[in-house]
């Protein structure tokens, strides 16, 4: 498909005019499913827009030291790890255009280190996390909901990888919080929240189709259809070349 240049690219962002609200993304899924690196593909691809990426794990709960102590007896997984009303207000302020400050998770200490990190108001805002569905205040201030649906044992060696590579964890203990804690929890409460999704997105990071298809609509909602199927026909190129 030729790129027509002498067609006048939109240049204005979304949110110039100040009326027009952020379009927010879900991006749900199980721990390590790769909705870190379907959110890097649709921010690639939009990098024309105001965009933002906003983590459920940077609203978890710090960990007393009395849960210090027990951290292995810990679910980290459960919706109640999350301070949801914290998500809440922070999603809802920036939704209706103002700055906020993010905490900023350790998962060394389980505690937020300072600084927090300042988000500015944006034309698209992406929440990703295990459980971003489960909240049904949370899921009313989507525009759009994905659920990133990736094989079990894919997940599980994913994991593996990174929490010992990654964060520096033994193998034991990776392999009994996953038992104990990352599976249930996933077929309990992260599961269930599938059926709340728009689209659902086999294989995650490896669905290229997907993630055009996303951007495309994301662009139609936001009115700049022209430049999006631009910087998605060079994504193409890009990925082939890689290739
Ligand atoms: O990036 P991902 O979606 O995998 O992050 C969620 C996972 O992080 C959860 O499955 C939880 O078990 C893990 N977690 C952890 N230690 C913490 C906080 C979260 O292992 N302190």
């Amino acid at each position: 498909e030729t790129v027509n240049s002498e067609k006048e690219l939109p240049t204005t962002s979304a949110t110039e005019n100040g009326h027009r609200e952020p379009f927010v993304i879900g991006v749900a899924g199980g721990s390590a499913s790769g909705k870190t690196t379907v959110c890097e593909m649709i921010i690639e691809q939009l990098h024309d827009q105001r965009i933002v990426l906003v983590s459920q794990e940077s609203f978890y709960y710090n960990l007393s030291k009395e849960e210090m102590a027990r951290v292995h007896e810990y679910n980290f997984d459960h919706p109640d790890a999350f301070d949801t009303e914290k998500l809440l207000s922070c999603m809802e302020d920036l939704k209706s255009g103002l700055a906020v400050n993010i905490p900023n998770y350790d998962f060394k200490t389980h505690k937020n280190i300072l600084p927090a990190r300042k988000v500015n108001p944006s034309d698209v805002i992406i929440l990703e996390g295990i459980l971003v569905f489960h909240d049904p205040r949370v899921r009313e201030l989507m525009n759009m909901k994905i659920f990133v649906d990736t094989d079990a044992d894919i997940r599980l060696a994913r994991r593996i990888r990174r929490d010992t590579v990654d964060k520096s964890r033994d193998i034991r203990t990776v392999l009994d919080q996953y038992s104990k804690f990352v599976k249930p929890a996933f077929e309990d409460f992260i599961l269930p929240t599938k059926k709340y999704a728009d689209i659902i997105i086999p294989r995650g990071g490896d669905n290229h189709v997907a993630v055009d298809l996303i951007v495309q609509h994301i662009c139609a909602k936001l009115g700049q259809h022209d430049l999006c199927k631009i910087y998605s026909n060079l994504y193409v190129i890009q990925s082939t070349f890689q290739i």
